[in-house]
C-alpha cells in the first residue's frame, strides 16, 4: 500500500509529465505557425471574398480611408463611410459610385473622437444597413509640435480621434462579430507607433496605443476561441496623403515616401489574407529589431543619423500654424480666436487658450484647460469659453478649409 509521501511524489511526477507534454505540444504548434508564416511569405495565400460584406471605414473622406473604401467597393462590398467632413465623405461616395456601378454606399457624418456620437451613429448604421462585418479604424489627426508647445485640447483631441475612437467603435461592432464568429477589425496605426518620432508626442503615443490595443484585442479574440474573427494592425511609414505636408526624409532612397495606391493595395492584401500585422515598408521591422537590441543611447544615434529626429521640422500642417499663432500671441486680438486646426486635411476652427501652451523657457505650471471640445449632434459646442481673466472668447469653426488638398496625391 502506498503511503501519503509516495502519493504526493507520484502526483508531482504526473504534474511534471503533464507540463512537459504541454510544453512539447506548444513547441509543435509554434513550429507549425513559423512554417506557415514562412510559407505565406513565399506563396501568397488566397484572398477571402468580401462580396456583400458590410465594411465600415472611418476617415473615409480622403487619403488612405478613401482608397480603402474604393478597393472594397470594387470587390462588391457594401460601404459605410464615416468622416467628420460631410463634403469629403460625399465626394468619396461619388467616386465609389463612378468607379463601381451599383455598389451600395452609405455616408455618415461622425466625429469618431466623440463617444456618444460613435454610439449613436453605430445604432443608425445597424438599423439602416445591417451588421458590420469589417471595421476599418482609419481616421487620424496630427498636431505636429513638441509636447510643451501643444495646447492641451489638441493633445486630448489627438488621443480621442487616433486612439479612444478604436475603443468606442470596436465596442459597438465586435459583439455581433463574436456572436456570428465572423468579422474583421483593421486598425491603422503607423510606423511611429513602433518607433517614436520627434514632435509627435501625442500622435506617436496614440499610435503606440493602437498597437497595444490591437495586440490585446487579438489575444482576447483568440483565447475566446473565435477563430472566425480576425484583426489586422497596419503600420505604414510616411504616405503622400497630405497628413504630413512639408515633412521630408533624410534618406528618401532608404525609406521613400509611399504612394497612396500601392500602399493601399498592400493593406488590402493584408486584410484579404487575414494577416495580423502589415508594416510598410518591411524595413520598419528592422528598426523595431534595432530598438529592441541596442542600448538606448546607441538607438538615439540611429534616430539622429537616419533623420527621423528632424522629419517633422518642416511640417506645415494647419495645426502647426495655429500653435505658432498662439505662441506669438496673435490668436485673439479682438476677443475672437480664429484659428486653423488641421484634422488631417480637414480644418476646424478651434479655440486657442493661452494657458494650455507653454513657453519652452518658462517654468510655468499650465492652468487647467477649460476648453470644452464636446460635440453634440455632430457639432462642436461653440458656447463661450472662459479664460483666466474671466473674458470670453468666441469660438469659430469651419469644416471646409481645403487648404491642404493640393498636397493630396
Ligand atoms: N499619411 C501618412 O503618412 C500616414 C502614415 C502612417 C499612418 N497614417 C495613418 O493613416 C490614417 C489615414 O491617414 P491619411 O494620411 O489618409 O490622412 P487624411 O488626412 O488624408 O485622412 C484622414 C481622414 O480622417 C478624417 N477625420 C479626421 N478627424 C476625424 C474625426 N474626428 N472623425 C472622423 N473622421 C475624422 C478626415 O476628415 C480625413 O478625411 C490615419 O490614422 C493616419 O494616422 C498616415
Amino acid at each position: 500500500m502506498s503511503t501519503a509521501p509516495d502519493r504526493a511524489r507520484m502526483s508531482e511526477n504526473e504534474t511534471a509529465f503533464a507540463i512537459l507534454k504541454e510544453f512539447l505540444q506548444t513547441l509543435k504548434i509554434m513550429s507549425y505557425a513559423i512554417f506557415l508564416s514562412i510559407w505565406r511569405f513565399l506563396i501568397s495565400p488566397p484572398r477571402k471574398s468580401v462580396e456583400g460584406e458590410i465594411v465600415l471605414v472611418t476617415g473615409a473622406g480622403s487619403g488612405i480611408g478613401q482608397r480603402i473604401s474604393m478597393e472594397f467597393a470594387k470587390l462588391g462590398a457594401i460601404l459605410v463611410l464615416w468622416d467628420i467632413d460631410e463634403e469629403k465623405n460625399k465626394k468619396t461616395m461619388e467616386l465609389i459610385r463612378g468607379h463601381s456601378e451599383g455598389v451600395k454606399c452609405y455616408p455618415y457624418r461622425c466625429d469618431v473622437g466623440n463617444r456618444e456620437e460613435v454610439y449613436q451613429t453605430a445604432k443608425r448604421v445597424k438599423g439602416d444597413v445591417g451588421d458590420v462585418g469589417i471595421l476599418v479604424n482609419n481616421a487620424g489627426v496630427v498636431s505636429g509640435k513638441k509636447l510643451i508647445h501643444t495646447p492641451d485640447h489638441l493633445i486630448q483631441h489627438t488621443i480621442n480621434v487616433n486612439l479612444m475612437a478604436h475603443f468606442w467603435t470596436v465596442k459597438c461592432f465586435l459583439p455581433t462579430m463574436l456572436r456570428k464568429n465572423h468579422g474583421h477589425i483593421v486598425n491603422i496605426s503607423s510606423s511611429t507607433g513602433l518607433v517614436g518620432l520627434n514632435k509627435l508626442t501625442d500622435y506617436s503615443t496614440s499610435k503606440f496605443g493602437v498597437v497595444g490595443f490591437t495586440e490585446v484585442l487579438t489575444y482576447e479574440i483568440f483565447f475566446s476561441g473565435n477563430s472566425g474573427v480576425h484583426t489586422t494592425l497596419v503600420c505604414p511609414s510616411f504616405v503622400k496623403t497630405g497628413l504630413f505636408p512639408g515633412c521630408k526624409m533624410r534618406f528618401p532612397w532608404l525609406i521613400p515616401p509611399l504612394e497612396i495606391q500601392p500602399t493601399v493595395e498592400r493593406i488590402m492584401q493584408g486584410i484579404l489574407t487575414n494577416q495580423h500585422v502589415v508594416c510598410i515598408p518591411r524595413l520598419i521591422y528592422f528598426f523595431v529589431f534595432l530598438k529592441s537590441i541596442l542600448p538606448v543611447e546607441a538607438f538615439h544615434e540611429v534616430i539622429r543619423f537616419s533623420g527621423a529626429a528632424t522629419f517633422m521640422d518642416n511640417f506645415k500642417g494647419g495645426r502647426s500654424r495655429e500653435i505658432q499663432n498662439e505662441a506669438n500671441g496673435s490668436s485673439s486680438t479682438n476677443g475672437t480666436a480664429e484659428t486653423n486646426c488641421n484634422h488631417g486635411n480637414n480644418s476646424l476652427l478651434e479655440p486657442i487658450q493661452k494657458q494650455s501652451s507653454l513657453n519652452e523657457n518658462s517654468d510655468d505650471i499650465p492652468e487647467i484647460d477649460t476648453h470644452n471640445s464636446s460635440c453634440v449632434n455632430g457639432h462642436f459646442d461653440l458656447s463661450s469659453v472662459s479664460d483666466e481673466a474671466g473674458e470670453t472668447k468666441l469660438l469659430k469653426r469651419s469644416r471646409h478649409d481645403d487648404n491642404l488638398s493640393g498636397a493630396q496625391e
